[in-house]
């Protein structure tokens, strides 16, 4: 055991490495290694160990390997047993086929009973890893089938999962010509691409495509545009005169579900990201040299847009900036969809008694991460923050009230504020990271809980009758999650007007009891500084009997 004292610098040192590891990252993106968080840069580099071999040749590269190395070792990030029995060196993500339980990213938990929804512990840990971790990555890969077969490396490809979920092809030939007469805005439709719209060079097994065709649905799968598949003649790359447009950067096509809520447009990104290890067969697979093209004719706009960046570094690009010309893609990925059937995570069906996703939190840190979200260590004051909405609906009438409650607690830490207002995404999220409790009715500004550190809690004030979409949300990330418990200390203002007619509780204001509220967020309090990574932080960053930090005043 280190004394007190020396863990405070390891944390201070550990803050300043961490800044020194991205600023040289950010020198250094990077000829060879790709923009990513230690735990992460260390499985790439055990996927590529060319990568690794060449890494060492190079002195500075081989310095931020060792700084990263130092990072995770003094983080001690949930590598668990691995770590512990020095197996690091071959620690992988967990959809590769011969990763074992121990070297996983991590393994979901699951306290819960299994019984009446399957045989054993063992089987229920495995369906949730299946439903919705890296196993999941991993059932998407092992479904890939070769549509169209090269018989030369120049020739066109197309490989699809089941449904046509997910496809990646080489030199492919998009035909966007008729979209330029076309009089209405594009967005879900099924029609974008006419017969023959899209061309490969290869021997095409239309049969085999043809019975993944089942799922037609605009956001669920790839298939109202691949039945448009068709053999070309000629070579589409030795070609040119049949393309308008050759685009050589690696493109990923996206049909978006929407782009002003948060909830939707993030299950967009989490289905991109997934989609990077399903397409990682190459050490190419985190790279920021790609294209991504909305298929939509309406601009694209949002306010989460910046996370983008994260994926691009290029500009995101719509059909306006193809339509009218045949496209011939180099490379394609047409990735994985918000509202897949079974897909993740809008309306996924979960097993019961499991959380913890280690994909779900790869997706949180990456995204951190590549947008260089700042981190502040927790201190032993609970920082809590309540989401005040600005809409219509769903307002607390006694916000005032119950925030004062809390700050006058001297325990916490209380900041209210209005994600619809004012502060821009990036500012969003660096509250976001660093809160230990987020609390707020039931509304898309929840999905922030995918970027809270692994030991907060989040308090669904009142879910209005949709007891499961945060609920899930949040097991799926593994945060702690709580809601209102006692129906007659909520006081609805009427009984709720749905815009299309009726009573429902989406649609009116609530005040809620205060001594109640009082009592729900100290239970989260409590699961909070339980926590044994919260506590981790608390015993580094404020050894006893010392006179208060300035930070806590
Ligand atoms: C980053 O690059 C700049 C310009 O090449 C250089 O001046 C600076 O010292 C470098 N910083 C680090 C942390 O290596
Ligand atoms: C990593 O930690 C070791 C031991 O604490 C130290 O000697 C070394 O300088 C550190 N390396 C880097 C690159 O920070
Ligand atoms: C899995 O197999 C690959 C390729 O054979 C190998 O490089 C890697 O070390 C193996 N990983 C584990 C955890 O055994
Ligand atoms: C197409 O795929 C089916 C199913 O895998 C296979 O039985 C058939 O032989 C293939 N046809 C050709 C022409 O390769
Ligand atoms: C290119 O396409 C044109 C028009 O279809 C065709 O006449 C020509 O033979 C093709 N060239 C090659 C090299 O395939
Ligand atoms: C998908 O994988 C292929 C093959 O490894 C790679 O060349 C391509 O760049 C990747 N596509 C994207 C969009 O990242
Ligand atoms: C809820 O509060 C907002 C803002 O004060 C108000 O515009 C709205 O009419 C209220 N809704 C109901 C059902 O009273």
């Amino acid at each position: 055991m280190l004394k007190p004292c020396v863990r405070l610098i390891l944390i201070s040192q550990l803050l300043l490495l961490s800044t020194q590891y991205n600023r040289k990252l950010d020198n250094y993106t990077l000829t060879i290694l790709p923009d990513l968080p230690p735990e992460h840069l260390k499985r790439f580099l055990n996927t590529f160990p060319k990568i690794r071999t060449e890494c060492e040749q190079i002195q500075e590269c081989q310095n931020i390997l060792k700084t990263f190395n130092n990072i995770s070792q003094v983080q001690g990030n949930e590598i668990s047993s691995a770590a512990k029995e020095g197996q690091e060196s071959g620690v992988c993500w967990g959809h590769e086929i011969n990763c074992t339980r121990e070297l996983r990213f991590q393994t979901p938990s699951c306290s819960g009973d299994h019984t009446g929804w399957v045989q054993s512990k063992e089987a229920q840990i495995n369906t949730f890893y299946y439903q919705a971790d890296f196993g999941y990555i991993q059932q998407q890969i092992n479904e890939l089938l070769l549509m169209c077969e090269p018989k030369f490396l120049t020739d066109s490809s197309l490989e699809c999962n089941k449904y046509l979920k997910f496809c990646r092809g080489r030199n492919l030939l998009f035909d966007f010509r008729n979209l330029a007469g076309r009089a209405e805005r594009i967005r879900y439709h099924m029609d974008v691409l006419n017969e023959g719209g899209i061309k490969g060079y290869c021997r095409f097994n239309r049969s085999l495509l043809t019975e993944e065709l089942s799922h037609m649905g605009a956001l669920q799968s790839w298939s109202p545009e691949l039945r448009n598949f068709v053999e070309a003649d000629e070579s589409i790359i030795e070609n040119e005169t049949i393309c308008d447009m050759v685009i050589t950067t690696p493109t990923f096509l996206m049909k978006i579900d929407a782009s002003y809520n948060m909830y939707h447009h993030f299950c967009d990104f989490f289905n991109l990201f997934a989609t990077l290890f399903v397409n990682q067969t190459h050490p190419s697979a985190f790279d920021l040299n790609t294209q991504v093209i909305i298929w939509e004719t309406y601009p694209y706009d949002s306010p989460f847009a910046v996370t983008f960046k994260a994926f691009s570094k290029n500009p995101v690009w719509t059909l306006n900036q193809v339509k009218g010309q045949r496209i011939c893609f180099r490379n394609v990925v047409l990735p994985l969809l918000p509202r897949m059937i079974f897909g993740l995570y809008y309306n996924t069906p979960l097993i019961h008694g499991c959380e913890k996703s280690g994909l779900f939190r790869a997706f949180s840190e990456f995204i951190l991460h590549r947008l260089r979200i700042p981190f502040h260590p927790p201190r032993r004051k609970i920082r809590i923050t309540f989401l005040a909405r600005r809409t219509k609906y769903r307002r607390v009438l006694n916000e005032d009230e119950l925030i004062a409650q809390l700050a006058s607690d001297e325990e916490y830490i209380v900041k209210r504020i209005s994600f619809e207002r004012g502060l821009n995404f990036l500012e969003q999220l660096t509250i976001t990271r660093n809160t230990d409790i987020l609390i707020g009715v039931h509304g898309a500004g929840l999905t922030h809980l995918l970027f809270l550190p692994d030991w907060a809690g989040v308090f669904e004030l009142y879910n209005c009758d949709d007891p499961n979409c945060y609920r899930d949300l949040a097991r799926l990330r593994g945060v702690h999650y709580i809601t209102w418990e006692k129906r007659h200390l909520v006081y609805p203002q009427d009984e709720g007007h749905h815009p299309e007619g009726g009573a429902h509780a989406k649609f009116t204001n609530y005040s809620f009891d205060g001594k109640e509220f009082a009592r729900l967020v100290s239970k989260l309090a409590n699961y909070v500084r339980n926590h044994k990574k919260y506590n981790e932080y608390i015993k580094n960053a404020s050894p006893p009997r010392e006179p208060k930090d300035k930070e806590e005043l």
